[in-house]
């Protein structure tokens, strides 16, 4: 085989690899349980030109139609990752999975859709807009894309507008960390919170106190920790909780909803469990990373090994990760990401002699959905409905693309997987998909295994066989004023209605 991602077990749609498109246009998934974030169902599936058609026992069908057999089988909307880093600059380099490994990666463990981050170039968000549809020309699945604000001016504010208006763009990432790089501080954060609740935009926060993480890492230099683990000991949990609380309070005074981004620790999970008691729209997203592993792997004596688990917020040492998943089955944190942004070990070896200059970033976008299966549903810690509303359907509302996404219902993309619970999973650098040349989950193994992804309506992803075409993913384009703003305008009215009763004082005496 003469191109490089066939040795991958990876083949280019109808070419290179002499395995032909097996996918008709029309395909009836047949006799398998059918999960809903609202319910499941024996049903078959009935899927035509990309659409689902139809879902009811039964289905008769003529023989030009695919049928799959899923006996015994859930069948379930793809996974939506809402948080991935593909082809992303950052840290002198770039991360080595693009929108085209990265997402045959995703197909390969059941994702359908990702939502990736664009980032301005020199703080102009059209030019990173630009950046990124070149980067996402070569994609075989659906994507959307969140933006970061790096800079505050008329004109950014003014592109926001745009993005929102015109270019399907319905949320922006503002990173409270990153010092002298990406990070933001409290004046902007307040400015762009304003302009996200006037666009009917999700703002997003990095939440981490940048400030102190410089100092934290000038310490452990000073210390004489240059390796991996002063990574994790210049920026712990405290620093992670103090901002996710900035960020809440912030947003609450504000009146807007707000995303936090990976949440790695209790202490930033307690702090969106306390603004959810009180009332507040606040949306807390835990990455794979931080729900299955623990700190043990920064303190590798190996550097090649600690360096791949640097990622930002640290992974956390355990209790953390535990504490996470309750929150997830018990409704305080709402949907998982990855947070994948993956950087070879020649990448992460920048850092060999100062942890400060390792590439942050973890993989995770083809292990997501076993992981949270396994450890989510295997455990006993949610059911099969909740595992559906976790990894796909909840991803699809915050951001306003239900029911053509996160859904199996008629009408609906047929974004599908056919997932086998009495088969296994184990996972390695040798057979994962990725281009990197780790992985954080290395040797981990599992219960349940995503044998069929359908994305598109066609099948990519068949009994350990990928067949993906570049250029064949779309840009979904995500509408403002999800379901989080429903209300937040009655709740402003009355603020004010409460303002323009006057204070009626008495007439000091002369
Ligand atoms: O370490 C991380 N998380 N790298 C990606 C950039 C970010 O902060 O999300
Ligand atoms: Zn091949
Ligand atoms: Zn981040
Ligand atoms: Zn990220």
């Amino acid at each position: 085989e003469s191109n490089q991602f066939c040795d991958a077990g990876i083949s280019y749609g109808d070419s290179a690899c002499g395995i032909s498109s097996s996918s008709s246009s029309k395909i009836l998934i047949k006799g398998g349980t059918v999960v809903n974030a609202h319910q499941q169902e024996i049903a078959d599936v009935y899927i035509e030109d990309g659409i689902i058609v139809a879902v009811k026992p039964s289905i008769k069908v003529s023989d030009d139609v695919t049928v799959l057999d899923a006996t015994g089988k859930f069948v379930m909307p793809g996974g939506i990752d809402p948080h991935t880093h593909l082809g992303m600059e950052f840290m002198g380099t770039q991360s080595v999975d693009d929108f085209f490994s990265g997402q045959a990666a995703a197909l390969a463990g059941g994702t359908t859709m990702h939502i990736d981050f664009v980032i301005p170039v020199n703080g102009s968000l059209s030019a990173g807009l630009e950046a990124y549809k070149d980067k996402a020309k070569k994609s075989c699945m659906d994507y959307g894309f969140h933006m970061a604000i790096t800079k505050w001016d008329e004109i950014v504010s003014r592109e926001m507008e745009i993005m929102v208006k015109e270019q399907g763009i319905n949320s922006f990432k503002f990173f409270m960390a990153y010092k002298g790089a990406l990070m933001i501080n409290d004046e902007l954060l307040l400015e762009g919170l304003k302009k996200c609740k006037s666009l009917g935009a999700l703002a997003m926060v990095h939440a981490e106190n940048g400030d102190a993480v410089f100092e934290g890492q000038k310490k452990m230099i000073e210390l004489g920790i240059t390796g991996p683990e002063g990574h994790a000991l210049s920026r712990p949990p405290v620093l992670e909780g103090e901002a996710t609380a900035r960020a809440i309070r912030l947003a609450g005074f504000v009146n807007t909803p707000l995303y936090v981004v990976h949440v790695m620790s209790t202490d930033a999970m307690e702090e969106i469990a306390r603004a959810r008691k009180s009332g507040q729209r606040v949306i807390g997203e835990p990455v794979v990373s931080g729900l299955v592993l623990d700190d043990s792997g920064i303190w590798d004596p190996d550097f090649t090994t600690a360096a791949k688990y640097v990622m930002s917020p640290p992974i956390r040492a355990s209790g953390h990760d535990k504490a996470l998943q309750a929150a997830l089955s018990t409704g305080i944190l709402q949907l998982v990401g990855t947070d994948h942004c993956v950087f070879n070990s020649t990448q992460k070896a920048f850092g060999i002699d100062d942890f400060r200059k390792i590439p942050n970033g973890v993989n995770g976008i083809e292990e997501r959905m076993h992981l949270v299966w396994d450890t989510m549903v295997e455990s006993g810690q949610i059911s099969v409905t909740d595992y559906v509303r976790l990894t796909s359907t909840e991803c699809a509302r915050i951001f306003n693309i239900y029911p053509r996404k996160g859904a199996i219902l008629a009408g609906s993309d047929a974004d599908i997987i056919i997932f086998n619970p009495s088969s296994s999973f184990e996972i390695t650098t040798r057979s994962h998909h990725s281009r990197s040349d780790t992985n954080v989950f290395e040797g981990k193994r599992g219960k349940g295994k995503v044998e069929v992804t359908i994305a598109g309506g066609r099948v990519l992803w068949n009994n350990g066989e990928l067949n993906v075409v570049p250029g064949s993913g779309k840009f979904i384009k995500m509408p403002p004023y999800s379901y989080l703003f429903g209300g937040i305008d009655k709740a402003d009215a009355k603020y004010l209605s409460s303002l323009q009763a006057p204070v009626k004082r008495s007439k000091a005496a002369t």
